[in-house]
């Protein structure tokens, strides 16, 4: 079995595959430390918004940052209500602040954020998207912000012990992930492909499926929700995440970067992953 060797061609192939048939449903984040600063900006954004006024008809003066993302992913991205919240949603608000602009989120199917991203209807996205090289052929990617470990989640009592004894099993998957490369490189499985990373571990816990290939910290909050289940020790591979911003889009990814190391500097983004991720 071939591990940690992603095909071009087969991510091409399932990208053309899921854009054919993706809903996707909308989800409106606003950042909760907004009275105090919108009264303090209120006048700026006047004189910003008389002077745009005829070229930019958007609400805000420093305009809004429509970050994608897919909020099945806990601890990056879920609903708290109606409200999309995790490390993403608030690293995203962050990094809106600094640019001067008002986060909204879009919540879309995995794979339907790259081509959202290429179409311009979002202008980045943060979904815990690992850089992969055929992802970076369509998509730019700005300095990775945290790491994720492709985990194998199997029922308590299976016989599957190793990333070995997966040839020939049923792997279910996010649709599009990097889990969903992996398994289809497994020789002789059968890949069960489910929009949602939960549902493919509420099929484990069924039986329908022998083992899920998914992100070690969203395995680690769906196996403490469902019972039965267990994460083996021997993982698929490391990979880093970052916020993807489309290919002609320089600037935003200049501006994001630079964010994006002020927040690491000043303790802003370890705040963010320690409110949601609590060390073992
Ligand atoms: N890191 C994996 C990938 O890129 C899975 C990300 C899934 N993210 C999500 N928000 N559902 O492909």
């Amino acid at each position: 079995m071939k591990k940690k060797v992603v095909s071009v061609m087969l991510c091409a192939a399932m990208t053309a595959a899921v854009l054919a048939g993706c809903g996707s449903s909308s989800a409106e984040t606003v950042s909760e430390d907004t009275s105090a600063a919108a009264e303090e900006t209120e006048d700026v954004a006047a004189e910003e918004t008389a002077e745009t006024a005829e070229a930019d008809t958007e609400e805000s003066a420093g305009g809004t940052l429509v970050m994608g993302t897919n909020a099945e992913f806990p601890p990056y991205e879920y609903y708290e209500g109606q409200e999309v919240v995790g490390i993403d949603a608030e690293m995203a608000a962050a990094v809106a602040e600094k640019l001067g602009m008002e986060l909204k989120i879009e919540d879309m199917a995995f794979d339907s954020l790259i081509p959202a991203l290429s179409s311009g209807k979002v202008d980045i996205v943060a979904a815990g998207m690992t850089v992969t090289e055929d992802r970076l052929a369509s998509v730019n990617f700005s300095d990775t912000y945290a790491t994720g470990i492709q985990a194998i989640i199997v029922t308590e009592d299976s016989d599957i012990a190793s990333a070995d004894d997966l040839v020939g099993k049923t792997i279910g998957v996010q649709q599009g992930t990097t889990g969903d490369l992996y398994a289809t490189d497994v020789e002789g499985a059968t890949i069960e492909r489910y929009a949602k990373g939960m549902e493919a571990v509420q099929s484990l816990s069924q039986g329908k499926i022998d083992a899920v290939i998914i992100d070690n910290e969203p395995a680690n909050v769906f196996v403490s929700e469902v019972e039965g289940l267990k994460i083996l020790d021997e993982a698929f591979a490391t990979e880093d995440y970052a916020v993807a911003v489309a290919k002609d889009n320089e600037e935003l990814l200049e501006q994001v970067n630079t964010a994006l190391a002020e927040l690491k500097e000043d303790g802003t983004l370890q705040a963010i992953v320690d409110k949601y991720i609590t060390a073992e």
